[in-house]
């Protein structure tokens, strides 16, 4: 039988992906597909720890691109990411996930602050617990924040959900002829500068030798099969 390598992970989550075939915002029906591909895996008995983008409601860089202060933009950008993980958070408990909100900026009347020794509780206790508001910092991606809360977790892995089945030399969306990565070292994917994630979650993530699983969510079963032991779309490690 093939065994699970990976009891807990951190899921990354991109916040483009919540729109759905929307322009702007939260698809509901989105939302509910996500919850149940993740009860899937919390089934599995996988401890899974979330860190979402917020760019379906604000994105820092573009912002900061077209004249706003980058920090100002940055701190807009963070405050997405909780109005994400708060509709996440209730798509999960309404397929029966018993789930946390964490936030790096405190707001306690919404949610609890990051407490690593606490959301370490909430997973062993059986919960969801997904991180909002970045690293708290401006200048650092959600991908960079992935990166550091799987440090702190201690995560065997983090699972970048994406809407490609893994990465390619070029973008399968207009390239036909665009090769796969089975597997890919973080040397390759810095120094070839493939857009999978930011440099700084790369670095972050070989330094604490975290492998990367990029996936493609919008495949049902794909969390599921990858916690059965299954090889699933690219792999980065060393
Ligand atoms: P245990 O202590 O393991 O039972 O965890 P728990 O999260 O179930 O209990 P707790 O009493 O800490 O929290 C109860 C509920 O209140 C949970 O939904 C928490 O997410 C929420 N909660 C806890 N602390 C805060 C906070 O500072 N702000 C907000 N808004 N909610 C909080």
């Amino acid at each position: 039988m093939i065994q699970n390598p990976y009891k807990r992970i951190l899921l990354k989550l991109s916040g483009e992906a919540f729109k759905g075939d929307r322009d702007y915002g939260i698809d509901p029906s989105f939302l509910t597909y996500v919850a149940n591909e993740l009860k899937q895996g919390f089934e599995l008995g996988a401890q899974i720890g979330i860190v979402i983008g917020g760019g379906n409601i604000f994105r820092g860089i573009s912002a900061a691109a077209n004249g706003m202060d980058r920090v100002t933009a940055d701190h807009s950008g963070m405050l997405a990411t909780v109005m994400n993980a708060l509709a996440l958070r209730d798509a999960l408990e309404n397929v029966g996930v018993p789930t946390r909100v964490q936030t790096s900026i405190e707001m306690k009347e919404i949610a609890e602050p990051f407490i690593l020794r606490r959301a370490m509780r909430h997973l062993s206790k059986g919960r969801i617990v997904i991180f909002a508001a970045g690293t708290g910092n401006p200048y650092f991606t959600t991908d960079t924040t992935a990166a550091l809360r799987a440090a702190e977790i201690k995560a065997d892995v983090i699972i970048k959900a994406t809407k490609v089945d893994g990465v390619y030399d070029k973008d399968p969306m207009e390239h036909s002829d665009a090769k796969k990565f089975n597997h890919l070292s973080y040397m390759d994917v810095l120094k070839e500068n493939i857009q999978v994630m930011d440099s700084t979650a790369i670095s972050l993530s070989m330094d604490n030798k975290i492998p990367i699983v990029v996936l493609n969510l919008t495949e049902s079963g794909n969390i599921k099969s990858l916690l059965n032991g299954n090889t699933i779309g690219s792999k980065i490690g060393d």
